[in-house]
């Protein structure tokens, strides 16, 4: 495969669950979580989704990691089509794609000690010797920041910091070459954060890992990512390389989420320009017409209404889905 191929290509992605009621659960709808996201992940980089709840992060994590099926759309992993993948094909993509969600005290099985929870995934794909199993879990430990002595204990007798060491640890004993991080960090301390971060980042360049990097927290995401897609209903309302997205947002939305993240500077305080997002998020089994955003827009205009608009590039590199913000491109 050439080395320009993206590791990961995401095109038209379309899930949609069912809505159930009743006693016969009869389906009575659809909830639209992903409606339509195209990006793609050069290798050794990361990419970023952020976006309130509920606007379709997860879930397209759980496509990429067929979790869940898509209902349209294409998932490309290294050039090859997931849903095309036969047995074997899909037993190696199970392996090269791994997880670290949110809260390693639910991911891990209580019940295991460290080593066991590491060792696991190398026994079931026989990936390294009986005899070998227990160095190997001290190296995936030691890679992780953590001493040998951990593979005794157990989930609970360790920090949050600690188990999620041990959830990226366990992420390594398979290899792999794509990292899922469904907000990896956002159940710890802001200090250990850090440190959590610090090693992915580490991780990432001593193994070219690629990340597709989940999180609500602005500041994080900003840091660790290359490219970052702002999601809204289901969609992508922005895609920018980090920098630009976050010093010269062009969605509103986009505007309005960097706009509530407090600021120490005054100055900064001082010049906000956009109104804070109000309201809900309007339901995906119910979305609003045309630009999903509209009822919420400040910039809000009749076409906004009636058209959805399409992902417009603004500058390189850079998309945003606004009528009203993303026609002109500024001058460099
Ligand atoms: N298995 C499911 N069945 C029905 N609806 C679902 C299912 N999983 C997710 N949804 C719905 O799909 C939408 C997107 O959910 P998703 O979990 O992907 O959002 P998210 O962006 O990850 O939110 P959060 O920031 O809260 O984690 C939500 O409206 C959610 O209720
Ligand atoms: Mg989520």
């Amino acid at each position: 495969m050439s080395e320009d191929q993206p590791l990961l290509e995401v095109e038209n992605l379309h899930v949609s669950f069912p809505i159930r009621k009743g006693f016969f659960q009869r389906t009575v709808g659809a909830v639209q979580a992903v409606n339509g996201v195209s990006f793609s992940v050069p290798r050794g980089t990361s990419f970023g989704l952020v976006g309130e709840s509920g606007c379709g992060k997860t879930t397209v994590a759980r496509a990429v990691l067929q979790l869940v099926e898509p209902t349209a759309g294409a998932i490309r992993f290294d050039g090859e089509d997931v849903a095309k993948m036969d047995a074997v094909a899909l037993n190696r993509f199970r392996g090269r794609v791994q997880a670290v969600f949110q809260d390693p005290f639910s991911s891990l099985n209580p019940r295991m000690s460290t080593g066991r929870i590491i060792s696991e995934p190398l026994r079931v794909h026989r990936l390294t010797p009986e005899s070998q199993i227990k160095a190997e879990v001290a190296r995936l430990l030691d890679m992780c920041g953590l001493p040998a002595r951990f593979a005794d204990l157990y989930p609970h007798e360790m920090s949050g910091g600690q188990r999620q060491r041990v959830g990226i640890a366990r992420a390594l004993a398979m290899k792999p070459e794509l990292i899922v991080c469904d907000e990896a960090v956002s159940a710890l301390d802001v200090s250990i954060q850090a440190q959590i971060i610090n090693l992915l980042e580490d991780l990432q360049k001593e193994l070219n890992l690629t990340y597709l990097f989940i999180g609500h927290d602005l500041s994080v995401v900003r840091h660790i990512c290359d490219q970052v897609a702002v999601m809204y209903l289901g969609r992508i309302a922005e895609t920018a390389p980090s920098d630009p997205l976050f010093a010269a947002p062009r969605h509103p939305y986009t505007q309005a989420l960097i706009d509530a993240v407090p600021n120490p500077d005054p100055d900064y305080e001082a010049g906000r320009h956009i109104a804070p997002l109000e309201g809900e998020v309007p339901s995906p089994a119910n979305p609003p017409s045309g630009c999903f955003f509209h009822p919420r827009c400040p910039l809000v205009t009749d076409r906004c209404r009636q058209e959805a608009p399409h992902l417009d590039p603004v500058a390189p590199a850079h998309f945003a889905a606004c009528w009203e913000t993303a026609q002109t491109v500024p001058a460099e």
